[in-house]
């Protein structure tokens, strides 16, 4: 996408557009705002003194600062899911962070259009959780569920020309999650002010109903307040050039149709992801009563039996990861920077894919996606009307499932990225006639609101939705792991293929390596941690190597969601009893966001662009030369020599002997003896093609400092992630330094958070000091709105100080 042309529509969707000729304004409010983590009698009145609150900006979230704390949300609960079959204490399920409680948020505002005419309303990307929205303190409306979108008109609330006070209070129970859900209000907040004549909020639906190499049938549909209109609409692609129009006048009821053909379309897909923009103008006569512009991409999405996803003719697998909504040391505030990054990362493994478990994904992920070309699996709810967790949104079930899953669509349903729907993850309502029931009911909803996707739910319980027909109902059958009951799954489920809704659960520790080296489940060692050989997993879970198998051999296995990219706040399984540790281990990357080994075994299979050559574990194991301490190797070569101080250890490649043979080189008799390791992959003649080396470091020596971003936007908003690696002499990598390092921000820029990635680890992000996990962590550096440099210094006992500069324009 051309940036100036993006600017512009970003500019004239999300921020106020402050032309004469553009009936409505948008603003989003992120400034300004008052916060108390308590609740406050009357707190919506408007006469409460406020001065001792806290001023923040939104998306914030008010409890990662911690501290940490074993006793927080500690549950005493048996996890049905998880097969255990006695109640035990749980610490740090939630991430034990201080989550729980009342907050209010309040902020004063004017409306300077408000005027005779004029509609005002209030949207919410989010609110953790049980909203209750106060103006001029009088309540304007309530929601329940944290992770749903919502608005409300505000109109008849508002004092014209005057400051208005907006309240809104939030409450988190106890018990109401089974990982880190955030608290506060950690998307976005904006107000929308336009004509009574208007588009209805999300009431603009664009679909592409016939796509081939010369023309595509863009139909938008589109939902209006107001009578006796006109609605002009231009297309435009991403170089801002005008490719189809179109003119109506008819209004079916409150709605229009407009179809228009877009010549020879670029298409949207996950390798050359294509915009385009409808700007859609509203009149009355002949005046201009609103205007709206909204992207969307030109895509043919069909599921076809024993194929799956046919994306523009092509069968598509998903090679996609699930992500929990936090950025670990940020928590659950939006920043898309953090967003950005994520994808990046996963980009280049070769991830195609993204499922928002278990809810409604933030908008800005979406917008990143169509960008980037991730498919999107959006969710809706882990839980239906049967528990969980005892105050989870069962509670709430009755009262706002069809509303979330509307406002999930409509606001939605215009993102190219999003190819499926989910109904749920693993909801108890597998079990029994009222589950079946219930999900017929949600599945209907999704397929009133859009009739161009599918939906599928994330299966646990497979051996039990065979017998009931739970499974059978969906569009697609989702299976939460239970890779045993693929073949028979694809037999008796009438869809024609299955879809690995998620997978492995592989668990893993940075830079962690155990003995001996095999395969485990639900192992736990004293130091908290688990091994990086990527061979342990829960009691219900599995190696990739398995998933592998299914994927690369039955077409009829669509694809999987990898439990989970990164490690996110909460569920630290296999230690939901071990205290310290507060999150989890199932990430390919870390909480920190560096990838752990398995990260190249996945990218060894899924980037078949790009080489992979990864090693492990270190060479660093003192006290035990002479012992065997296996070597791994992830890559895209099938075969590969390895050397121990030059000395081989011989070829190995490939083979079907086992599943592991089939994905990893594997040498497991190696003698340790300090020194290196060397491997030199083999191209297909068996010739040298590429090679990597891991040597014995020395001691600790200076800090190696690495910015994935050197130029920032000086927006405020825009990070830079600085990854510190502690070195010896030479610039090895030390694997098994822990020194204490501090850190100073200088210039146009602030310190925001650190992170090391290590799921035991009680020192609070937000504090300018942490320890290096085997050698590593990474300092997040914010913008301020002042353009300059920033320099970013590390200092640790004993090392040298480390300086990067960074450039904020
Ligand atoms: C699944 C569940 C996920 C997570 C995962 C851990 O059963 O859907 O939310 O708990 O297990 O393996």
């Amino acid at each position: 996408m051309k940036p100036i042309f993006y600017f512009f529509f970003i500019a004239c969707l999300f921020t106020a557009c402050s032309s004469e000729q553009v009936p409505r304004h948008v603003y989003t409010l992120e400034e300004g705002w008052k916060f108390i983590n308590q609740d406050i009698e009357n707190g919506q009145k408007p006469g409460i003194n406020t001065d001792t609150w806290e001023t923040v900006t939104i998306p914030h979230d008010w409890a990662i600062k911690g501290p940490f704390d074993k006793e927080i949300d500690k549950q005493t609960v048996r996890i049905e899911q998880n097969q255990e079959n006695t109640a035990t204490e749980k610490t740090g399920r939630t991430g034990a962070l201080p989550y729980i409680g009342v907050g209010w948020y309040r902020k004063s505002f004017e409306v300077p259009e408000f005027q005779k005419g004029k509609k005002v309303l209030l949207v919410f990307d989010g609110a953790m959780s049980e909203p209750q929205v106060f103006i001029n303190g009088e309540k304007v409306g309530e929601w329940k569920y944290g992770y749903a979108y919502f608005y409300f008109d505000i109109t008849k609330y508002l004092k014209p020309e005057k400051e208005n006070l907006l309240a809104v209070r939030l409450e988190n129970l106890g018990e109401s999650s089974r990982w880190y859900p955030g608290a506060g209000l950690y998307r976005k907040v904006q107000l929308v002010v336009k004509d009574n004549t208007s588009f209805k909020q999300w009431g603009t639906f664009i679909t592409t109903p016939h796509v081939s190499e010369t023309s595509a049938q863009v139909n938008i549909k589109s939902e209006i307040d107001g009578e006796n209109i006109k609605v002009v609409t231009e297309i435009r692609d991403e170089k801002g050039k005008v490719v189809a129009s179109g003119t109506t006048e008819q209004l079916f009821g409150s709605k229009t149709e407009q179809n228009l053909a877009v010549p020879n379309p670029q298409l949207w897909d996950t390798e050359t992801p294509h915009l385009y923009f409808a700007t859609m103008k509203l009149y009355s006569g002949n005046k201009l009563k609103d205007e709206q512009t909204i992207r969307f991409g030109i895509r043919d999405v069909k599921y076809e039996r024993g194929k799956g996803l046919v994306l523009n003719g092509k069968v598509t697998k998903f090679k996609g990861v699930c992500l929990h909504h936090d950025l670990g040391p940020l928590g659950a505030a939006v920043n898309v920077t953090a967003l950005k990054r994520q994808l990046t990362i996963l980009k280049d493994m070769g991830c195609n894919a993204i499922r928002s478990s278990h809810n409604m994904p933030s908008h800005e992920q979406l917008e990143l996606c169509d960008e980037m070309g991730f498919l999107f699996l959006a969710e809706s709810f882990d839980e239906w009307k049967r528990p969980k967790v005892k105050n989870g949104y069962n509670r709430f079930f009755d009262e706002y499932a069809e509303k979330d899953i509307v406002n999930l669509v409509r606001a939605t349903r215009n993102h190219p990225c999003i190819v499926m729907w989910s109904a749920g993850n693993e909801v108890p309502d597998q079990w029994g006639n009222e589950g079946i029931k219930r999900g017929k009911w949600l599945q209907d909803i999704f397929h009133r609101e859009d009739p161009t996707r599918p939906v599928t739910v994330g299966m646990d319980q497979v051996a039990n939705t065979l017998k009931n027909g739970f499974g059978a109902i969906w569009d697609i059958p989702g299976l939460n792991y239970r890779l045993p009951l693929y073949n028979e799954a694809y037999e008796r489920f009438p869809q024609g293929f299955i879809l690995g809704s998620e997978t492995a659960s592989t668990v893993s520790s940075r830079g962690v390596y155990k003995f001996p080296v095999e395969q485990f489940k639900q192992k736990t060692y004293p130091d908290g941690q688990c091994s990086s050989y990527d061979l342990e997993a829960c009691s219900w879970s599995n190696v990739p190597d398995e998933d592998f198998y299914w994927q690369d051999n039955f077409d009829w296995v669509i694809g999987e969601f990898v439990w989970t990219g990164f490690d996110y706040l909460g569920e630290p399984t296999p230690y939901d009893e071990y205290w310290p540790s507060r999150s989890s281990y199932f990430g390919i990357c870390d909480l920190a966001g560096l990838p752990k080994d398995r990260y190249y075994l996945y990218r060894s299979k899924w980037n078949t662009r790009k080489e992979t050559l990864h090693l492990l574990p270190h060479w660093n194991w003192e006290g035990r030369e002479g012992e065997t301490i296996p070597v791994f190797a992830y890559t895209s070569y099938d075969s590969a020599e390895l050397f121990v101080n030059d000395k081989s250890m011989g070829i190995q490649k490939k083979n079907n002997d086992s599943l592991l043979n089939r994905n990893r080189l594997m040498w497991t008799n190696v003698k340790y003896e300090p020194g290196s390791i060397k491997i030199v992959a083999l191209d297909d003649s068996g010739n040298p093609a590429a090679e990597k080396e891991i040597r014995t470091a020395g001691t600790p020596h200076h800090l190696l400092l690495e910015a994935d971003r050197k130029n920032i936007n000086a927006d405020g908003k825009d990070l830079s992630y600085v990854t510190v690696s502690v070195v010896d002499k030479d610039g090895n990598l030390c694997p098994n330094a822990d020194n204490q390092l501090r850190f100073n921000v200088d210039g146009a820029g602030k310190f925001k958070a650190t992170c090391n990635g290590d799921a035991t680890s009680l020192e609070m992000f937000h504090l300018t000091t942490m320890k290096a996990f085997n050698g590593q962590l990474v300092v997040t550096v914010e913008s301020i709105k002042e353009a300059g440099t920033i320099t970013l210094e590390v200092t640790g006992e004993g090392l040298e100080t480390a300086k990067i500069e960074l450039e904020s324009i």
